[in-house]
């Protein structure tokens, strides 16, 4: 029994024909002051009922009050402050939690439903950074907070294991990659390529183009670009995990934005199906006027899909498989635009859970005020962040 609880039932027992227990729990109140008690009741709704003035009540009511268990019951005016035992109290509480152990404070609110969060979901070939460290913990807070109140929490990794990058990063390791480098110190050595990259295509911005056809050829299932791509994943997933055990936070699952290749023809299909696809400049977009958003691009001119359309089938495949309560997003505040996109989309679609998808957002770690970018080499890693904490 918390405080409130305690009083409660002590003033009920005096005035129960009047109240209900309910109704005594509704009126008790928190004092500002320590000076007025732990917790006050206030007499004014009894003045009707018993025709006196409040003032009488508190005094009246008091005198009957079995006040044994508390440090001490005052009348100040028309309230009836109570003091707890604090030593009594501390000691109850902390029975409690010797006695319950890790259920102290269980409650259910949740009926076992299921609730993905989406959490930490660093990208492939890049080192976890700080702002991934964000998403990781805030996401596995919110998961024991939910286990606590009686829902099933399932923590998703969406790996960013898929997109234009790997097609830049293969072109860059066919050309300028050690394979034995790369072996020994696989994340620091694919990211100094990724950097390299971007470095040359300032000058020579042919090498775009060739990242993009790369990254086709990965799509439609080239051997030597997915060979490649597996043993860059398998390499980071590694380096992940150490620092995954630092922290001590497993996932239920680690299906990436790759895993969502092959279930994205339904998506468009869909759209199709709808009549929700509209041709802009070569491109396929859904319009989102009606939710004062700018039209959400679907598959690029050469046929390539996008960020949005994989989020698209990855949210389907959620609720297919959990069938979610709610499904929640633990992702950095720079995507809220892209959030807000992805659930107009889906509820354009005709899918209502998606009223149920929540994008919990966190502010940008920088660094002197800059944003810390990848390309640019600014990345603060996250395993240095935590060697230094420890
Ligand atoms: N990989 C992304 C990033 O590092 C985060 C992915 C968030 N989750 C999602 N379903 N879009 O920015």
């Amino acid at each position: 029994m918390n405080n409130k609880e305690v009083v409660a039932k002590i003033i009920f027992d005096v005035v129960h024909d009047d109240l209900t227990l309910d109704q005594v729990e509704y009126l008790l109140e928190n004092p500002k002051s320590a000076a007025h008690g732990d917790v006050a009741f206030p007499t004014f709704s009894l003045a009707k009922i018993y025709r006196k003035a409040p003032q009488q009540i508190a005094s009246e009511l008091a005198e009957q009050i079995d006040d044994t268990a508390f440090e001490k019951v005052e009348v100040v005016g028309p309230y009836i402050n109570f003091f707890m035992d604090k030593k009594k109290v501390s000691h109850d509480v902390l029975t409690t939690v010797i006695e319950q152990g890790e259920h102290y404070g269980d409650f259910n609110i949740g009926n076992d439903d299921n609730v993905p969060i989406d959490m930490s979901s660093p990208n492939i070939a890049k080192p976890i950074s700080m702002g991934h460290l964000r998403s990781t913990v805030i996401g596995n807070s919110i998961a024991l907070i939910l286990q606590k109140v009686g829902y099933q929490p399932v923590k998703i990794n969406h790996l960013g294991d898929w997109g234009t990058q790997f097609g830049k990063l293969i072109v860059a390791y066919k050309k300028w990659g050690i394979e034995e480098k790369v072996r020994n110190n696989p994340i620091e050595e694919l990211l100094n390529l990724y950097v390299e990259f971007h470095e040359k295509a300032e000058e020579e911005p042919a090498l775009e183009e060739e990242g993009r056809a790369a990254f086709r050829k990965l799509e439609n299932g080239d051997q030597e670009a997915v060979d490649l791509w597996k043993w860059f994943r398998s390499e980071s997933l590694k380096e992940f995990d150490k620092i995954y055990d630092m922290l001590g936070i497993t996932f239920d699952s680690y299906k990436g934005e790759a895993f969502y290749e092959d279930k994205m023809d339904e998506i468009v299909e869909l759209l199709e199906e709808k009549h929700l696809l509209k041709e802009d400049r070569g491109a396929e977009i859904v319009d989102l006027s009606a939710y004062d958003l700018n039209p959400a691009l679907i598959k690029k001119r050469d046929g390539g899909t996008l960020y949005i359309t994989r989020d698209m089938a990855a949210a389907l495949y959620r609720k297919r498989t959990y069938d979610f309560a709610k499904s929640l997003y633990v992702v950095g505040n720079e995507q809220s635009y892209h959030f807000k996109q992805l659930k107009a989309v889906l509820k354009e679609m005709g899918f209502d859970w998606s009223d149920d998808m929540h994008h919990i957002p966190f502010g940008l770690i920088t660094k002197d005020g800059k944003k810390l970018s990848t390309r640019k080499g600014t990345v603060v890693l996250l395993e240095e962040v935590l060697n230094d904490a420890i």
